[in-house]
C-alpha cells in the first residue's frame, strides 16, 4: 500500500479527519477531508464528530481546533510549523499595550496564539473581518492585532481608526509592488486578486481583495480566463482543480523563498506517522482554553 492509501486506512480505523489549509503541498490537500481558509477550517473543526483531528496547517490553526474541541485529540504533523505573523504578538506585550488603552476592545486576527486570543474580545479572520467590524458600534475604540496590513485595510474599508499592532506575515509583506506591476505589464488587462495581508500599495492595485476562500470563489465565478494571483503559491492546486481552463500568474512564480515555509512542513510522511502514533498531540491548559474560547465563539456566532 502506498502512503496515501495507508493514511486513508488509518483515518477510517481511527475515525480521524484531516483538515488542511490551501497553502499546504498538493499531496497534503489530496489526502485532506476538508481544505479551506481559516474561517472554513474553524467552522469545520467546530462541527466535526471525528475522534481525531489531524491539522495540516500552522500551529495557531491547530490551537483553534483544540480550543473548539477539548475532548478530541488534535494531532499536528510538525510542531515547528508556526506562523511568523502570529509570532509577532506575544501575550505579555499585548497585555502591556492593553493596559495603556483600558477603554479599547481587543480585536485579534485569528493568526495569533491561544494566549493572545485569551486577551481578546473578538476574533476575526480575513474571510469575515469587514463583516464583523461593521457589526460593532461605530464609536467602539479598538486595538487590532497582530496584522498591521489587514488592520490598515479594515480601517480604510470601514472608516474606523483602530489602533494597529505592528505585525506582518513574512510572505505577503515581502511582495513588492514592482513585481505586481511587472506582471500587469506582461499580462495587460488581466485582473488581479490579493490577500489582505499584503501591503497597502499592492492592495490598492488589486481588482479584488479577500481571504483564500474568497479569492477562489471570486475567480471561479468570474468570466475572465486569466488571473494575476497575489498570495502564497499553495493555492494554485485548488485554483487549477476548480478552473482547469483558466490561467494563473503568480508573484515570483516558482521561487521557494516566497513560499510559507511553515505550511510546507506538512507532508505525507509526517501525516502518516502522526496518525499512526497519535502524536505529536496538541495539548492546552484548560483555563487558557476556556478564555480563548469566548472571543472565538463570539466570532462564530457573528459570522
Ligand atoms: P486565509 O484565512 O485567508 O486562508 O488566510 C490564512 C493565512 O494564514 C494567510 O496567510
Ligand atoms: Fe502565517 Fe503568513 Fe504563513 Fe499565513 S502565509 S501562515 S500569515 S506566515
Amino acid at each position: 500500500m502506498n502512503l496515501k492509501d495507508q493514511i486513508t486506512e488509518l483515518k477510517k480505523q481511527k475515525n480521524a479527519i484531516i483538515l488542511a489549509h490551501y497553502y499546504t503541498l498538493p499531496e497534503v490537500q489530496e489526502v485532506a477531508d476538508y481544505v479551506g481558509d481559516s474561517l472554513g477550517l474553524a467552522r469545520t473543526a467546530a462541527e466535526t464528530d471525528a475522534d481525531i483531528i489531524l491539522f495540516a496547517g500552522v500551529h495557531f490553526m491547530a490551537e483553534t481546533a483544540k480550543i473548539l474541541n477539548p475532548d478530541k485529540k488534535v494531532l499536528v504533523p510538525d510542531m515547528r510549523a508556526g506562523c511568523v505573523l502570529a509570532n509577532c504578538c506575544k501575550a505579555e506585550n499585548l497585555e502591556a499595550f492593553k493596559a495603556k488603552y483600558p477603554d479599547h476592545k481587543v480585536l485579534s486576527y485569528v493568526n495569533c496564539s491561544a494566549a493572545v486570543k485569551a486577551l481578546s474580545d473578538l476574533i476575526v479572520t480575513s474571510g469575515n473581518a469587514l463583516r464583523l467590524v461593521n457589526q460593532l458600534p461605530e464609536d467602539e475604540k479598538i486595538i487590532f492585532c497582530p496584522d498591521g496590513n489587514l488592520g490598515d485595510y479594515i480601517n480604510r474599508m470601514t472608516g474606523r481608526e483602530m489602533l494597529l499592532w505592528d505585525g506582518a506575515c513574512n510572505v505577503h509583506d515581502r511582495y513588492e509592488v514592482e513585481e505586481l506591476e511587472r506582471l500587469k505589464k506582461e499580462h495587460p488587462g488581466v485582473p488581479s486578486v490579493a490577500h489582505p495581508e499584503c501591503r497597502r500599495e499592492l492592495l490598492e492595485k488589486a481588482d479584488f481583495v479577500g481571504s483564500t476562500a474568497a479569492m477562489l470563489k471570486h475567480i471561479h465565478e468570474s468570466d475572465s480566463p486569466e488571473f494575476i494571483v497575489v498570495t502564497e503559491s499553495g493555492i494554485r492546486y485548488e485554483l487549477e482543480r476548480q478552473n482547469p481552463d483558466k490561467k494563473f500568474y503568480f508573484m515570483y512564480d516558482g521561487d521557494p523563498k516566497h513560499d510559507c515555509f511553515n505550511m510546507k512542513k506538512n507532508n505525507l510522511e509526517n501525516i502518516y506517522q502522526a496518525l499512526l502514533n497519535e502524536e505529536p498531540e496538541l495539548v492546552m491548559d484548560e483555563e487558557l482554553r476556556k478564555q480563548a474560547l469566548l472571543p472565538l465563539q463570539r466570532m462564530l456566532e457573528m459570522s
